[in-house]
C-alpha cells in the first residue's frame, strides 16, 4: 500500500513556485499578489485564511488580508470586489467562504473579474473548465489531479467513483476524471444513490467527498482501489490541545490495508488543496489563462 504524501508533495512545489518567482523577480517581474477577504471570525475561516498568508509569503508572493465584521452590508462587499478587480496591483483574489446569511455568496463570486477569480468559483471559470479551455480551476480538484499525476497513478479506462456532488470539490473533480487528460470513466454519487455500498466497491478509484466522518468503510472498497479523502471534518478529541482532530470520510485503518494507494487526513489533499491557490495566483500574475 502507497501513502499518498500531500504533505511532501505540496511542499515539492511550493518549492518550485518558489523558485520561479525568484526568477520572475530577478527579471524585473512583478511580485505575484494574492488578496483574501474574510468576514467575520468562523474558526475554521480564520485558520484557512491565515495559512493562506503564510502559504503566499513562504514562496515569495505579496500578499493583503480584508477583514469584516459579521455585519458588513453585501453591497461594501460587492464594493471591495469591485475595486480590487480594478487594483492594477492585485493579481488574483478569494473571498472565503462561508458568508453571513444576508450576503448571496453566488452574487458576490459571480462580481468577481474572472481573470483575477483563483478560486476558480465564477461560472465562467466553469464553464470553461468544463469544456477544456484554460481556466482557474477549484484548488482542491486540481490538488487531487495534481497528486494522480505526481504519482504516476493510472486513471485511463479506469472505473472512478466520485461520492459529492458540491460545486467546489465534487461536481469539478467529476468532470476532470473524465476528460482526455485523465480518461477515467465516472460515476457521481449523492445522498440519493442507489446500492452506494455496491457502487463504491466497484470503484478502481474512489474519490470521498461528502464531509460525513469515517463514511467509507472496508467492505465499501475494492482489494487494489486508489482512495481519494477529501473530508476534513472537525470533530471533538481530548487528545489534542485545541479540543479537536480533523477525521477524513474514510475510516482510514480499515480501508487502507485493501488500497493500492490512499491519501492519510490530515497531510493528503489537505496540503494540495491550499498549494493550488498558490499555483493559480501565479498563472495569474503570469497573465497565463487570459492573455
Ligand atoms: N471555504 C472553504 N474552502 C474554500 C475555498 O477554497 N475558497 C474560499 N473562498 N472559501 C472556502
Amino acid at each position: 500500500m502507497i501513502l499518498i504524501d500531500g504533505k511532501q508533495t505540496a511542499a515539492d512545489i511550493k518549492k518550485e513556485i518558489a523558485a520561479e518567482v525568484e526568477e520572475m523577480k530577478a527579471n524585473g517581474g512583478k511580485t505575484p499578489h494574492l488578496a483574501a477577504v474574510l468576514v467575520g471570525h468562523d474558526g475554521g475561516s480564520e485558520t484557512y485564511v491565515a495559512f493562506k498568508i503564510k502559504d503566499c509569503a513562504e514562496v515569495g508572493f505579496k500578499s493583503s488580508l480584508i477583514r469584516y465584521e459579521d455585519d458588513v452590508t453585501e453591497a461594501e462587499l460587492l464594493a471591495k470586489v469591485e475595486e480590487l478587480n480594478n487594483d492594477a496591483d492585485v493579481d488574483g483574489f478569494i473571498v472565503q467562504l462561508p458568508l453571513p446569511d444576508h450576503i448571496s455568496e453566488q452574487k458576490i463570486i459571480e462580481a468577481i473579474a474572472p481573470e483575477k477569480d483563483v478560486d476558480g468559483f465564477h461560472p465562467v471559470n466553469v464553464g470553461r473548465m468544463v469544456i477544456g479551455l484554460p481556466s482557474f480551476v477549484s484548488a482542491t480538484p486540481d490538488g487531487i489531479v495534481e497528486l494522480l499525476q505526481r504519482y504516476n497513478i493510472e486513471t485511463s479506462g479506469k472505473n472512478c467513483v466520485v461520492v459529492g456532488r458540491s460545486n467546489i470539490v465534487g461536481r469539478p473533480m467529476s468532470i476532470l476524471m473524465s476528460q482526455k487528460a485523465m480518461n477515467a470513466t465516472v460515476t457521481v454519487a449523492h445522498s440519493r444513490t442507489k446500492d452506494l455500498n455496491e457502487l463504491c466497491a466497484s470503484a478502481d478509484i474512489l474519490i470521498a467527498a461528502l464531509g460525513f466522518p469515517e463514511f467509507i468503510k472496508g467492505d465499501m472498497v475494492k482489494e487494489g482501489a486508489v482512495v481519494i479523502d477529501v473530508g476534513t471534518t472537525r470533530v471533538e478529541s481530548d487528545q489534542t490541545k485545541s479540543g479537536w482532530k480533523l477525521k477524513g470520510d474514510v475510516l482510514f485503518d480499515e480501508v487502507a490495508p485493501k488500497c493500492a494507494a490512499i491519501t492519510p487526513v490530515p497531510g493528503g489533499v489537505g496540503p494540495m488543496t491550499r498549494v493550488s491557490l498558490l499555483k493559480n495566483t501565479l498563472l495569474a500574475a503570469k497573465k497565463e489563462i487570459y492573455k
